[in-house]
């Protein structure tokens, strides 16, 4: 079985290793099969340390599998959200690089509970069962406003009040547990073209899956977090699969990049930001999205940061 095939795997690691280390403290904060943090491993030089993060601790060990000849390797199991408390478990103060490759793995799409609509099982959706808010809870529980806000905001669906009261009233006849409960429900009620219906549930299983996990807060404060853990000349990469995320990303690296102001008198640049590597997002070749449909809607956004007293410049 494959775990999961890394996107743009090539683009990420040319970015993320900036060759003026000659060691790295690299972090995968979304290691997922391992799949981006193997080819990192064979590529830093020797001395460097690589950090695997996932919250889902099933993905967790698929990577400690994969990577079980890598000696310098630290797994930790948590939310990239928690990036400085997670590093400082190891002592880990600066870092050279972060990668974050956001969402799900294929894995998690194939196997585990709720977050596929095309196989039968519990609407669960949680990436780490530690957390307590499920897909059953908020299909069962939310109020129409917020089940409308969710599925507007996170599924880009226009004008969910049909399916919004499909559900309302499905839930109010028994419970809905399961993915095909909840297909069926609006099956019933709502005549979906045949060719429009992988689409809208894709859409719709995904608004609720960024919701259970709490996805783009948690990218708002792993990026917060990366300015101070980045050391100068330290690189960050991330690639995303939702026109939220990516434009999350586009604006923190716009927020945060470079305006230097240098001090002639002090002879030094105080300066901490971001410069953009690409100013346009790198998507995937026709090639790539051929062999990995899953690509197809990946998008990749890199920034260096630079930080220190550049004397004379
Ligand atoms: C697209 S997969 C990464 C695949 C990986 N790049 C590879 O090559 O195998 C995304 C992974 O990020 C994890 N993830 C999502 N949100 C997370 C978060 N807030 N903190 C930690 N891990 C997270 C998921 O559990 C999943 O394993």
């Amino acid at each position: 079985m494959e775990f999961h095939t890394p996107v743009l795997l090539k683009q990420v690691t040319d970015f993320l290793i900036n060759k003026k280390f000659s060691q790295h403290i690299i972090v995968d904060g979304t290691a997922g099969g391992g799949g981006y943090a193997y080819e990192i491993c064979r590529l830093v030089p020797k001395g460097s340390k690589v950090i695997c993060i996932d919250k889902d601790k099933e993905s967790l060990s698929f990577s400690r599998k994969k990577l079980k000849e890598f000696k310098f390797v630290d797994f930790l199991q948590g939310n990239f959200g928690n990036l400085n408390s997670l590093l400082s478990t190891l002592g880990v103060e600066k870092i050279t690089g972060l990668v974050l490759d956001l969402g799900i793995s294929s894995y998690q799409l194939d196997y585990e509970d709720g977050f596929s609509f095309m196989r039968e099982t519990f609407l669960d959706m949680r990436a780490d069962k530690n957390d307590t808010l499920t897909a059953e809870y908020i299909i069962n529980c939310y109020s129409r406003k917020d089940l409308i806000r969710i599925f507007e905001t996170y599924g880009e669906i226009r004008k969910p009040y049909k399916i919004t009261d499909a559900i309302i009233s499905g839930r109010t006849k028994k419970q809905i547990k399961t993915t095909t409960e909840l297909t069926e429900i609006i099956n019933s009620k709502i005549n979906l073209h045949p060719k429009n219906k992988n689409k809208f549930f894709a859409k719709l299983f995904q608004a609720l899956r960024i919701e259970v996990n709490n996805e783009l807060e948690n990218l708002n404060k792993v990026l917060e977090q990366s300015l101070n853990i980045l050391q100068g000349g330290g690189r960050m990469v991330v690639v995303s699969y939702h026109s939220l995320e990516d434009k999350i990303v586009k604006d923190f690296f716009k927020t945060n990049s470079t305006k230097i102001s240098v001090s002639k008198y002090k002879n030094t640049v105080d300066f901490y930001g971001l410069i953009i590597l690409n100013k346009k997002p790198l998507v995937p070749e026709i090639a790539e999205i051929r062999s990995n449909p899953r690509s197809r809607s990946a998008k990749l956004r890199a920034a260096e940061v630079i930080g220190e007293k550049l004397q004379g410049k």
